[in-house]
């Protein structure tokens, strides 16, 4: 035996040397829930952990994570109902507390990277990403809706944009409104490939989006398929994005690998709720070491080629590794 692939795994000192794969807090974005209000912070109930916290809270959960090295967030309103509509007229509102808030956190924080999310779902009283007609999610009508939101949140002074109801001409469409509007540093990250899935139950718990009838089958993708998503990546790039992402992670490491493969453009990987929740609930009890299973995992997506990680773990990462 002159071949002995032990001998590199022989101490800790070796086995640091031959590492492959590293996880920073530079890869990721810390996703964050908004509450209208002050002094509020709940609990998620299926995302042990994480909170819905108003600005103020929000504010001191940004600036401590800033201290850890957690430089980018993505902030997710949670809209009360009454406040819903069929065409999501809060989305653009200039006056909802949603923009005005990440107007004042861009403002206290300008060197972090504020991410939103570009769809109608949390707004809207179908809690589908798109306008509803007769049960039929509508793909053009759309647009002119998603342009103006895009275009207030642009005005808050964010970073990125992520266009995510999995519809046609959202990248295309975005940049030119844009560009057209002199916001022509606001990048997109593309929800390129985001599948159909039920590991985002807790974060429609969080926001009580969930879809008041049917399912997203028609604009999210099947989970069966993987070639597909390289006619999405193929349209993004083309459209003009600036991230490609999968979603949600674990599930779709080789979709990760097969973008990574493809493109030259960032990958992020989206470590969704459900993937969150199910570390949590074993780890609860005591049937899993929660902090090694949440490393391992984020490794396998970065091992499979992310490049940033989307992770309601973020901080968690963080603290671990300070
Ligand atoms: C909304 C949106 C969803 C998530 C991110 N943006 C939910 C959905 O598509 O139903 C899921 C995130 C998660 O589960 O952590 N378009």
């Amino acid at each position: 035996m002159n071949i002995r692939p032990r001998r590199n795994r022989k101490s800790e000192a070796v086995r640091a040397l031959v590492q492959e794969t590293h996880l920073s807090v530079n890869d990721f974005i810390f996703p964050l829930f908004l509450l209208e209000g002050s002094q509020k912070k709940v609990e998620v109930a299926s995302m042990p952990g994480i909170y819905r916290l108003s600005l103020d809270n929000m504010l001191l959960e940004i600036e401590a994570c800033l201290a850890l090295g957690i430089k980018a967030f993505d902030v997710f309103p949670v809209v009360d109902e009454k406040h819903k509509d069929k065409t999501a007229t809060r989305s653009y509102d200039e006056n909802f507390f949603y923009l005005k808030a990440l107007k004042e956190i861009k403002q206290r924080f300008p060197e972090a990277c504020i991410m939103t999310d570009v769809a109608m779902d949390p707004y809207s009283s179908d809690g589908h990403d798109g306008l509803v007609q007769n049960g039929k999610i509508l793909n053009d009508e759309t647009l002119e809706i998603l342009g103006k939101m895009a275009l207030v949140q642009a005005a808050t002074g964010i970073d990125i944009l992520g266009p995510s109801d999995m519809m046609d001409g959202r990248v295309g469409y975005l940049r030119e409104v844009l560009d057209d509007h002199g916001y022509t540093e606001v990048s997109i990250m593309s929800y390129t490939a985001k599948y159909a899935s039920a590991f985002y139950g807790p974060f429609r718990d969080a926001l009580d989006s969930a879809p008041k009838f049917g399912d997203k089958k028609t604009y999210q993708m099947n989970p069966a398929n993987q070639r597909e998503a390289l006619i999405e990546a193929d349209l993004d790039v083309e459209e003009g994005a600036d991230f490609l992402m999968v979603k949600p992670a674990l599930a779709y490491l080789d979709v990760i690998k097969l973008l990574k493969d493809h493109y030259d453009l960032p990958i992020a990987a989206y470590n969704v709720s459900g993937e969150y929740a199910m570390i949590k609930a074993a780890a609860q009890k005591g049937w899993l070491d929660g902090d090694r299973a949440m490393l391992e995992s984020l490794l396998s997506m970065k091992r499979a080629g992310a490049d940033i990680i989307l992770s309601y773990f973020a901080k968690e990462f963080a603290l671990l590794n300070k």
